[in-house]
């Protein structure tokens, strides 16, 4: 399973030959600005095989964006989250920073969104963000999921929580 492509970008699976695309991701301390730290490219392998893990176990996960000739963007899809002890569908994104500020992550989360919605994946969905992080929380609101609250996540770190029902 997969989100449509769009006029500007499309998605796939990612795999173990996408290690030095999503280390340089991952390993980017623009891009994980709002993480406790860059992940260490073993670190960067660990994501891909969650991933994996994720797309056999529940046909979904973090696919990588890329441009329709084929040029790595980043990350975005839908994964299972706990959040306040609750199972919740999350829809993330990640972008290399040539590439921010262009459009492209509300064109792939709403992708996602329409993913979840065709497929009735889930009543809701969220996207769980660094109370700091203005850039992610307006992609969300982009996308139709306002603000709910301001909360903790499981590792103990504040968060806010933007959510609304699917269709
Ligand atoms: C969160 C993140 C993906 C948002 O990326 P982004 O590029 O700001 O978001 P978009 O792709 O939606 O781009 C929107 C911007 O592009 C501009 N833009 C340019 N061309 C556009 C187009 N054709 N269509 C729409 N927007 C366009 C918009 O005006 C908007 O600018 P603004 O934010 O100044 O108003 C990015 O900041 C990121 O990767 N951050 C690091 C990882 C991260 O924190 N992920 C979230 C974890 S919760």
């Amino acid at each position: 399973m997969l989100p449509e492509p769009t006029a500007r970008l499309r998605f796939r699976e990612m795999g173990a030959a996408d290690l030095d695309a999503m280390a340089g991701l991952l390993g980017d301390p623009v891009v994980m600005k709002h993480y406790p730290s860059p992940k260490t490219r073993e670190e960067a392998a660990d994501w891909i095989a969650w991933n994996q893990r994720n797309y056999a176990e529940h046909n979904l996960g973090l696919w990588i964006v890329e441009t329709l000739d084929g040029v790595f963007l980043g990350d975005c899809g839908l994964t299972w989250q706990v959040v306040d002890d609750v199972r919740e569908l999350e829809v993330g994104y990640h972008l290399l920073p040539q590439h921010q500020g262009r459009g492209y992550a509300t064109l792939a989360a709403l992708a996602c969104r329409a993913l979840a919605e065709r497929e009735h994946l889930a009543e809701r969905l969220v996207a769980i963000i660094a109370p700091d992080n203005i850039p992610s929380q307006r992609v969300a609101e982009r996308i139709g999921l306002p603000f709910d609250r301001a909360t903790v996540s499981r590792s103990g770190l504040p968060v806010v929580v933007h959510a609304a029902a699917l269709g």
